[in-house]
């Protein structure tokens, strides 16, 4: 049976990560996570002072040097999936809000943005894929299999990412998470290039009142219906 290629889209904290990674367990797929490459060429900008939430990103030093990083996955001792920079371990580094905050100025950038789709194409080209983003149905994989959109109430998301952030000692205001979630997505789908937007022939899912359980299973429903 010919691997699939799944994309999946959406909001941000609607869980679009642990659907694909529960995808990807269940089905032998690689998982690739989209939104973490963004999330390392906006921490290389921040440690390098080339980006901050007020003032946006300095484009020029941003674009110039994207091309060099090395940003690549890799699975920890317990099988969790890990982003690296430079060979560096930054999947935490990568997850503050000082990232979050300043992620949308630079995954705003045209050439950042040709750079890591190439990079994505790439790591997805034999299928076999469960990748996840804002950008995967639309521009990534345009001919995935399976496409799906995921959204979910405000209230829903925000203390979904703010239990995330509390379970890492990372506390923030349910307000201060709220804000981020919704500016976030108001950059993501006003950006001029490859804004976030539902792909024509991708299932929009609403999860704000299923269990992860299931979204599991009807997805997983989805799946064996392409693959019959
Ligand atoms: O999925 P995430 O919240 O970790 O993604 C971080 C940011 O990266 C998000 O605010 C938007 C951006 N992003 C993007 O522009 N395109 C993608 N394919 C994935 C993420």
């Amino acid at each position: 049976m010919k691997p699939l290629t799944i994309a999946i889209d959406g909001h941000s904290s609607t869980g679009k990560s642990t659907l694909a990674k529960q995808l990807a367990k269940a089905l032998g797929y690689v998982y690739v996570d989209s939104g973490a490459m963004y999330r390392a060429v906006a921490l290389n900008a921040l440690r390098n002072g080339w980006v901050s939430k007020e003032s946006g990103a300095q484009a020029s030093k941003i674009n110039a040097h994207v091309e060099v990083l090395v940003i690549d996955f890799e699975l920890d001792q317990k099988g969790v999936n890990t982003t690296l920079l430079n060979g560096e371990v930054v999947e935490e580094a990568i997850r503050t809000m000082e990232v979050s905050n300043v992620v949308s100025h630079v995954a705003k950038l045209v050439p950042v943005r040709r750079h890591l789709v190439a990079l994505q194409q790439a790591m997805g080209e034999n299928g076999g894929v469960v990748m996840d983003g804002r950008d995967i149905g639309t521009v990534v994989f345009p001919n995935a299999e399976l496409k799906i959109f995921m959204t979910a109430s405000d209230e829903v998301r925000a203390k979904r990412r703010k239990a995330e952030l509390d379970a890492k000692g990372q506390v923030h205001s349910l307000q201060d998470v709220l804000e981020n979630l919704k500016s976030r997505d108001k950059a993501d789908m006003e950006r001029a290039d490859s804004p976030l937007i539902a792909a024509e022939d991708a299932v929009t899912l609403d999860n704000s009142s299923i269990t992860r359980e299931e979204q599991f299973q009807r997805v997983l429903g989805w799946v064996e219906d392409l693959q019959k």
